[in-house]
């Protein structure tokens, strides 16, 4: 049922960053250091991530399990970027109005799901579309972290943006593109 080397190499991304993450707050702690009962938490914190991100990491080829706050991210967003990033896009979509091997994507944010009129949407998206029905930008952002994971059986070959501010940067890019 586990795929050992997914988990495996799940787990050695993971570790990889986390190892960053607790060399910068350690690095951030040790620049900032007020002393106090902070001290006592720190010394906690490693065991406590490793656990966490670990756990979560299991299901992570079904639904996107993790936490981030992508309302904060939008509003920092940056659409030149999102310009770049739109780039992996481009092979398949258009925000010119025109369909290719995908539907047009200018006007996509807050778009009816599958509802692109002479666009041959798969079974597997017509059905997203009734569980749902809009692409806000929380649902653009999910489905673009791993859209098969999202809409299973989408004929979109495209395995996804892992980085939550490429995901924010990008709809912030396709917000400029409306109708
Ligand atoms: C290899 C081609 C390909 C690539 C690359 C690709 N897509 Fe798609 N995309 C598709 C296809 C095909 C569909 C239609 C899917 C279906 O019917 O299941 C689709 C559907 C979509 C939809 C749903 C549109 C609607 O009208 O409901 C969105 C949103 C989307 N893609 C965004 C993106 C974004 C953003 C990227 C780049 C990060 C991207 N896609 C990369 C082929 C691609």
């Amino acid at each position: 049922m586990f795929n050992t080397m997914t988990i495996t190499k799940t787990a050695g991304a993971l570790i990889g960053s986390l190892l960053v993450l607790l060399l910068v707050s350690w690095a951030a702690s040790s620049i900032y250091h007020v002393g106090g009962p902070e001290h006592h938490a720190e010394g906690e914190a490693p065991a406590q991530a490793y656990t966490i991100a670990v756990e979560e990491a299991a299901p992570a080829g079904g639904a996107p399990a993790e936490q981030i706050d992508f309302g904060a991210l939008m509003a920092s967003a940056d659409a030149a970027k999102g310009e770049k990033v739109f780039g992996k896009c481009k092979t398949c979509h258009s925000v010119e109005g025109k369909d290719g091997t995908g539907p047009h994507l200018n006007g996509v944010v807050g778009r009816a799901v599958a509802s692109v009129a002479g666009f041959n949407y798969d079974d597997a998206m017509k059905a997203h579309a009734g569980e749902a029905p809009t692409w806000t930008p929380e649902a653009l952002q999910e489905f673009l972290t791993n859209p098969k994971g999202v809409v299973p059986g989408t004929k979109m070959a495209f395995a996804g943006l892992p980085k939550p501010q490429d995901r924010a940067d990008l709809i912030a890019f396709l917000q400029q593109h409306g109708g």
